[in-house]
């Protein structure tokens, strides 16, 4: 037993040092030379080969989904190879579903570009900018959580964006981390102002990016950023709204708030806002201050982890078993849910089990 142990060890072992060996290969030695990106078969670009797909893309100033910065994990960065992309591998198809892996989807942070390709593009990526800002305010909203003010400098028309999208915020290479990196970030600001977007960056343990924001970054630095991205967005009808949301997640509901706020929308609207303790909680006096410019708008923030003891008179638990309590089977609501993805999965499928049909219920998942 302990011999087959051994030899799957061994196998394995030459297996790994081969892979990385080819990867060195690859990295240092092979010349992909010039290579054709053709997109939609109208434009066609000519790139360096031997980048991720997703980066020779960027370079050339189109900017596709990302999350994570080009680390596979995120599962933004989805584009149809029509052509030239080789096999799909083992690090896309955990994130590919057998119906996109036939219609030839791929991470385009896998893809390498080694040959001409074919691909296809929705035409609103077309639209996504890069923007240079500077850091005109950082605040403390609680421990944790770090309010960002970036004055946007170019191009001199600002940022047209839908209340709920993100941006991809980009930091400088520091001790974390060994090139430039960035993230996904919602913007909490009104989407009338696009000279200046605000964002809500929580601290994670040992991130990179949010890391920096908290630690290093400093008001007049200068940054860059993309976007605008995402399907998550304020839509109308005549339907009542929830909004949940935990931790950040508030960032694109603060968004969709203040829109409304400044359209004088008066749709019977309910925010649900789950934090721990009274510590975390943030934002709370404009959104009191809100229910009085919006009448037909409640505020219900609800403390998972507040001990009996003190002086918090509203509701405690969890968001997602207030939802349980609250919300009637068979009742009629658009639904936006904003924060970790276990939270968002299981309001989800609450407001599924309630008989909220999926097409009204628009989800961003922070991960
Ligand atoms: C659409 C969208 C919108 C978002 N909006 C917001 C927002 O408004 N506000 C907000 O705060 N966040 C938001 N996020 C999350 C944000 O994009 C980042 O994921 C988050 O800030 C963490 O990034 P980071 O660089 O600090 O952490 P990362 O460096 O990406 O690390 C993430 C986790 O992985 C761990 N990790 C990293 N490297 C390693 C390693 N080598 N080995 C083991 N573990 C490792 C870290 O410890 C950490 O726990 C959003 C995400 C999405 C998808
Ligand atoms: S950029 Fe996140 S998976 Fe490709």
């Amino acid at each position: 037993m302990s011999q087959l142990i051994f030899s799957v060890l061994i196998i394995s072992g030459i297996g790994a040092l081969f892979a990385l060996l080819l990867e060195l290969a690859d990295t240092f030695i092979a010349n992909y030379g010039e290579c054709h990106i053709s997109i939609n078969r109208e434009k066609d670009l000519v790139v360096q080969g031997g980048n991720p797909l997703l980066f020779s893309l960027m370079e050339e100033g189109i900017y596709i989904p990302s999350a994570c910065g080009g680390k596979g994990t995120c599962a933004y960065c989805k584009v149809k190879v029509l052509e030239g992309g080789g096999p799909i591998l083992p690090t896309e198809t955990p994130y590919l579903t057998e119906e996109e892996q036939a219609e030839d989807v791929r991470l385009s942070c896998q893809v390498k570009v080694r040959n001409d390709l074919v691909i296809e593009l929705p035409a609103e990526l077309f639209l996504i900018k890069e923007f240079k800002v500077k850091v005109d305010r950082i605040v403390d909203l609680t421990p944790s959580i770090k309010g960002v003010t970036l004055g946007i400098l170019s191009p001199e028309e600002g940022i047209s964006f839908k209340p709920g999208q993100y941006i991809q915020l980009e930091i400088p290479k520091y001790k974390l981390s060994k090139e430039p990196e960035y993230r996904a970030f919602s913007m909490s600001s009104s989407s009338k102002d696009a000279h200046s977007v605000e964002l809500y960056i929580g601290l994670v343990e040992k991130g990179v990016v949010s890391t920096y924001v908290h630690e290093y970054l400093k008001e007049a630095e200068e940054l860059t950023m993309r976007g605008p991205f995402g399907g998550f967005y304020y839509h109308d009808s005549d339907r009542d709204i929830l909004l949940i949301a935990t931790g950040t997640g508030l960032a694109p509901i603060m968004s969709i708030l203040r829109h409304m706020r400044s359209e004088q929308i008066q749709r019977k609207t309910t925010l649900f806002f789950g934090t721990r303790t009274q510590e975390n909680l943030y934002c709370v006096e404009e959104l009191r201050e809100m229910e009085k410019q919006l009448p037909a708008f409640t505020f219900i923030p609800t403390l998972s982890r507040e001990t009996e003891d003190t002086q918090w008179e509203g509701k405690r638990g969890r968001v997602t078993d207030l939802i349980e309590d609250l919300i009637s089977e068979g009742a009629d609501y658009d639904v936006y849910i904003c924060g970790n993805p276990d939270m968002v999965d299981s309001c989800t499928d609450r407001f599924l089990g309630k008989g909220i049909p999926e097409d009204q219920i628009y989800f961003d998942k922070f991960s």
